[in-house]
């Protein structure tokens, strides 16, 4: 086993912050996270799971041992009634993942393409995108704890998913006393693919889509592409410009609080949800205070999308952790002073 000193994460994390990892292993396999847990320098010391980073501000050098997950591999697992069962590597890349499945028969992801990060990545924030989220297409995941070394196997009910949320993003000390935070390394994902496919359409800018093709019955390859069309037209590509996607969850709040807002903001973009509450739309709320476009430091805003903050200096004299944090306690600020609302980070703070 190979313990890398100052490695730098500049171009493991997508918005392209610089910083060090002062010890990392790469982890090709089970057997490597077996070598860590059982060399007596390693064992006992804290660690951070890094995938593909990009859901992570890093605000400084990694002192924990960072575990880099390289695991590969995918494949056709099995099948039930109703599902294909397929299979991949916590370290393939999540848009392959997506594409395999979808040119090789096996339709579902097709909602979540182009989503930057890792298969690893996926069940821990159950990524989300036009109108599907991972726990509609999720089978079951394999993990090895850190502590004790022991393999394991979850359910999507194990997993606790909730929007962006999963057993993964808490700690065990919550008031629940479940949580996986930095306790475990995914090593494999199963997600089991409809055998009786329905587009999921529900989405303004699919309608957009269907609207302009009238005369297409979108399969899933075609819905694939659309989503492609979409994201490239509203959303950065962090090899271009370093991001980290949405940086805030969209707030839910109680119908009541809703309709006070709407007396004072009648144009607030919102949607009612199954469960009663409603959701707003964090990028109108960001949008509203008049941050599109704006810079603090090499922290900006997205021209094109307000819930994302981007790296405005390139590779060459990078954003800081530090920078984007500033932004993002301004933009809170705002918001807050604005509308009573405290928008919640979805990256994790390194
Ligand atoms: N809006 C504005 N101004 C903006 C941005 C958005 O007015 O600057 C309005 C839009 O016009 C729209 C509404 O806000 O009416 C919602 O915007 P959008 O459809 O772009 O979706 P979102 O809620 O901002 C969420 C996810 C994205 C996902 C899209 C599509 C979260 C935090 N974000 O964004 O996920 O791609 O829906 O499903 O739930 C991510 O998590 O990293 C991510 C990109």
């Amino acid at each position: 086993m190979l313990v890398e000193k100052n490695v730098p994460l500049q171009f493991s994390n997508t918005f392209g912050i610089m910083a060090k990892a002062l010890a990392l292993v790469r982890i090709a396999s089970e057997e490597d996270v077996a070598a860590v847990l059982a060399d007596p320098a390693l064992q006992a010391v804290p660690k951070f799971v890094l995938g593909g980073g990009s859901n992570i501000v890093i605000t400084g050098d990694v002192k924990p041992l960072v575990l880099k997950v390289e695991i590969k591999g995918k494949k056709l697992a099995g099948e039930t009634a109703k599902a294909w069962i397929v299979e991949a590597g916590a370290g393939e890349n999540w848009h392959d993942i997506v594409s395999w499945t979808v040119h090789n028969g096996y339709p579902g992801l097709e909602n979540l393409a182009l989503i930057p990060g890792t298969v690893g990545g996926s069940p821990v924030q159950n990524i989300g995108a036009y109108g599907v989220e991972l726990q509609d297409r999720f089978d079951s995941l394999d993990a090895i704890d850190l502590t004790t070394g022991k393999s394991f196997t979850l359910n999507a009910a194990q997993c606790a998913f909730g929007y962006r949320d999963s057993v993964f993003k808490h700690s065990s000390n919550g008031p629940n006393g479940l949580g996986l935070a930095g306790k475990a390394l995914i090593t494999r994902v199963r997600f089991a693919l409809p055998k009786a496919w329905k587009a999921v359409l529900g989405y303004a800018d699919i309608e957009k889509k269907m609207a302009q093709f009238a005369s297409v019955v979108p399969d899933a390859l075609q819905i694939y592409e659309w989503i492609c069309e979409i994201r490239k037209a509203k959303l950065p590509d962090p090899k271009v410009i370093g991001n980290a996607g949405s940086f805030f969850k969209n707030p839910t709040v109680t119908p009541e609080q809703c309709a006070d807002i709407i007396l004072r903001e009648p144009k607030i973009v919102h949607y009612h949800l199954d469960d009663g509450s409603v959701k707003l739309a964090a990028g109108w709320l960001i949008d509203s205070c008049g941050w599109k476009g704006k810079t603090i430091g090499n922290a900006g805003v997205y021209e094109r999308q307000a819930l994302v903050l981007v790296n405005r200096g390139g590779p060459a004299n990078p954003v800081t952790g530090g920078e984007v944090m500033t932004l993002a306690k301004a933009i809170q600020t705002s918001v807050y002073e604005r509308f009573g609302i405290l928008l919640e980070p979805e990256p994790v703070v390194v």
